[in-house]
């Protein structure tokens, strides 16, 4: 599961020398940043979102974190719940309603006045802000029950029609196993996450089979030893939702990778520069 990019390295200082080619061989995850805006900038911004994009972008997050999930006719959009009434002035199942219905729906007005009209984005309409922001992203599928291998497909089918090949690809995450597998399925070149809430058993043997290059849990459920654990198995460990500067040293010591934090820029600031946000 490697990108292999080409650049063109300039040309040596011979009048005759023919540019070379150089075959840069890169992990899938080697841009991973240290901090990760969670659902956007959550403190900032209407969740999931594109005005909560704009902000962690603005914020300097170099990574966002999304959930998406299905409208009843199966297009996929950016929702944490399974239903519309936290996050919009729509009510019940977000799958019971089409994406006509729900693209017409208010995600900011819950937030504060300034984010009135906001509007719930599909994922096609959210990943080419991505691209022109030039983020990474982590894709976070979450299925209704009995769409998790659905939703899968149709998220990955939307993501790999837009995402351009030659730009490290979307981190896909699940709590569902049966999501993951589908995309392993369906994009083996994409790396993906096992998100669990505590590390519980057997998720060496379930991270083998659906390929997984990380491991997501909840910080509050992670200590040395657990961390310790994953890495033996040669796998990133992500943690969630991460706000406070001194538990994210403590992490960072254990060996954890990256956090989702709902504020980038003020966890960067707190833990000073190069923090990767
Ligand atoms: O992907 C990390 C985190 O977002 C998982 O939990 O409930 O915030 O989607 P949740
Ligand atoms: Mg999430």
């Amino acid at each position: 599961m490697a990108v292999v990019q080409c650049l063109h390295h300039p040309s040596p200082p011979r009048a005759d020398a023919a540019p070379r080619l150089i075959l840069v061989i890169m992990s899938p995850l080697a841009t991973l940043p240290l901090l990760i805006g969670h659902r956007g900038a959550r403190d900032d911004a209407p969740e999931n979102t594109l005005a909560g994009l704009r902000e962690a972008a603005r914020q300097g997050a170099a990574w966002v974190e999304i959930d998406v999930t299905l409208s009843r006719d199966g297009v996929p959009i950016l929702m944490h719940d399974d239903d519309l009434d936290r996050t919009t002035d729509g009510q019940g199942p977000v799958n019971d309603r089409d994406w006509a219905e729900i693209s017409r729906l208010d995600a900011g007005r819950w937030f504060g006045p300034a984010f009135a009209g906001e509007p719930v984005p599909s994922l096609a309409t959210y990943l080419t802000l991505v691209l022109h922001l030039g983020l990474g992203i982590n894709l976070e599928i979450k299925p209704c029950a009995g769409r998790d291998a659905e939703t899968a497909a149709r998220a990955l089918d939307v993501a790999r029609s837009i995402w351009p090949a030659m730009r490290p690809p979307p981190l896909i995450s699940s709590f569902s196993v049966a999501s993951l597998k589908a995309a392993r399925d369906l994009a083996a070149d994409w790396p993906r996450g096992y998100l669990m809430e505590t590390l519980a058993d057997p998720w060496s043997i379930v991270a083998d089979e659906i390929g997984a290059l990380a491991l997501h849990i909840d910080h509050e459920e992670l200590d040395a030893a657990k961390v310790a654990a994953i890495q033996r198995t040669g796998r990133k460990v992500l943690a969630y939702t991460v706000n406070d500067v001194a538990r994210a040293r403590l992490l960072f010591d254990w060996g954890v990778a990256a956090l989702f934090t709902d504020r980038p820029a003020a966890l960067a600031a707190g833990l000073g520069s190069g923090s990767g946000a």
